[in-house]
């Protein structure tokens, strides 16, 4: 028997993760960095940054953020980044031990048609073989809900809403919508610059905020967080703004979600209303699962939970994809 490597690989908007058939896993943000000039070259001592590392000398570095929202997919620099990126990632998991690489992959919902040929072009010569599933498909597969769920994928760059009836989703079966985390973060940052006249924030500083309290349907909770306002330090409670911007999101969300139930088979619709399933790092908001069936609760009885495993259920899941489908499933890239 060859001895063949199986990956499954979740590329994402704000971060990527590998898991491999050898049971490795890794998440790595997706943010490539190269060195702005010479001298910033020799004082790095690489040419090429990924996540972390990239993040710690960003003042060194060009940075680029190749799944991103908006990044045009036929941007050269992009397009080179995302492929610095996807070796780098694999290089995680050690394929050159392997005679073979079959990988199952996840791309950002905004990456179109002709930018999957890109992905191809930019996996060819890293892997043998590869198929590409959707969040939502990948996720409920993992968690063994493919025979009837809804799968809500609220990640960075898009919320992803797809009912999954025992077999690949089709085009009609997902809905996809922008509001996800990084609406989140302008939103929350709009919030505190209103409130906060003069205050200077970044996304970056609202997005760790909200990653570290943010809650829906409950009373407000105090959020002591500091910031500059006018180069002056003031230390604020946000905590109501926190739960103002995260509630914003929960009616967008449920909506898609209500209309993936209306279009379906009313025969599957009960099935599907006792299913939906939130992942992505959304789902870690404190109380959404609760908030959510609240919100859809007028469309009959509802169940609405989340995944244990947030950030690791897209890859997990296309890993266990890559080692039960037969070989014609995938398309050969050599
Ligand atoms: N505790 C938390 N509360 C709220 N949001 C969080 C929390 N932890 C992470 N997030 C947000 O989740 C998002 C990242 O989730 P995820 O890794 O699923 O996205 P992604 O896969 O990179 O994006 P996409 O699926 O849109 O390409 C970020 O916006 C991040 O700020
Ligand atoms: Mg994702």
């Amino acid at each position: 028997m060859s001895d063949r490597l199986y990956v499954g690989i979740d590329l994402g908007t704000y971060q990527s993760t590998i898991s491999s058939s050898a049971g490795a896993i890794h998440t790595i943000e997706t943010i490539v960095g190269r060195p702005k000039d010479p001298v910033a070259r020799n004082f790095l001592g690489r040419d090429v940054l990924f996540g972390n590392d990239a993040l710690k000398n960003k003042l060194a570095c060009n940075l680029y953020r190749p799944m991103a929202a908006g990044v045009a997919q036929d941007d050269e620099a992009n397009l080179a980044a995302a492929k610095a990126f996807v070796s780098h990632l694999l290089e995680t998991v050690d394929p050159e031990e392997y005679d073979e690489v079959f990988g199952v992959i996840c791309s950002p919902s905004h990456v179109s048609f002709t930018d999957k040929s890109n992905l191809v072009a930019t996996l060819r010569g890293q892997v043998n073989a590869i198929m590409v599933v959707t969040e939502p498909f990948a996720t409920a597969y993992g968690i063994e809900e493919i025979a009837g769920s809804i799968v809500v994928d609220i990640g960075a760059g898009t919320t992803d809403i797809a009912r999954i009836h025992g077999t690949f989703p089709s085009d009609e079966d997902q809905i996809t919508i922008q509001e996800a985390g990084d609406w989140l973060d302008l939103e929350l940052m709009e919030l505190v610059r209103k409130k906060y006249t003069g205050a200077q924030v970044t996304k970056d500083m609202v997005r760790r905020w909200k990653e570290a309290s943010s809650y829906v349907g409950m009373d407000a909770k105090e959020v002591m967080v500091e910031l500059s306002v006018e180069g002056k330090k003031q230390v604020v409670d946000i905590g109501d703004l926190i739960v103002e911007a995260c509630e914003s999101i929960i009616p967008l969300v449920a909506n898609a979600v209500k209309k993936i139930v209306a279009t379906a088979d009313p025969e599957y619709q009960p099935i599907l209303r006792n299913n939906i399933i939130l992942s992505g790092g959304g789902s870690l908001i404190e109380g959404i699962a609760a908030r959510m069936a609240e919100e859809i609760s007028d469309i009959g009885d509802v169940n609405v939970w989340c995944v244990e495993d947030a950030i690791n259920s897209v890859a997990n899941g296309a890993l266990k994809l890559a080692g039960e489908m037969p070989d014609d499933m995938y398309t050969a890239i050599n």
